[in-house]
């Protein structure tokens, strides 16, 4: 009898578990770090830690983060044209370039 208790009460326990984890992993992708996304999407072009094999993406491992600031201002402004950067850059705030910049500019992978 004690043995089927506990089983049960493991088996809710497991159930539980299995509902809420998957909405504090979804919710806190969505809500907590909108960064993340954003981070992700020029990983995919960039590098994970910003070096890239392709040769047509420059690399943005352990280059100046004002530097970095700086092009994303000038792509957003159109001072600096680049059919993909511009569309990229508009999509940023300059908190976000700065972070953005931050990470690259200590090339450790994320
Ligand atoms: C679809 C691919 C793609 C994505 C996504 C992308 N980039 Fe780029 N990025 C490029 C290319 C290509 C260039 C070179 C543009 C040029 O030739 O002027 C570039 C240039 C840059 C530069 C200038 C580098 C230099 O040496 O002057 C910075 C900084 C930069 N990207 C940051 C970012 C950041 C931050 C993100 C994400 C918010 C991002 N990029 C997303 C393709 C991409």
């Amino acid at each position: 009898m004690g043995v089927n208790m506990s089983n049960k009460q493991q088996r809710i326990k497991q159930l539980s578990y299995s509902l809420l984890l998957p909405c504090i992993l979804s919710s806190s992708v969505v809500i907590a770090d909108p960064d993340a996304r954003l981070l992700a999407m020029c990983q995919a072009c960039h590098g994970s830690d910003g070096s890239n094999e392709f040769s047509s993406i420059p690399n943005l491992k352990w280059q100046n983060q004002q530097y970095m600031v700086q092009q994303l201002q000038q792509f957003k402004s159109g001072q600096r044209q680049d059919k993909t950067m511009t569309k990229v850059a508009i999509l940023l705030s300059t908190e976000q370039m700065e972070s953005m910049a931050s990470y690259f500019s200590k090339g450790e992978e994320k």
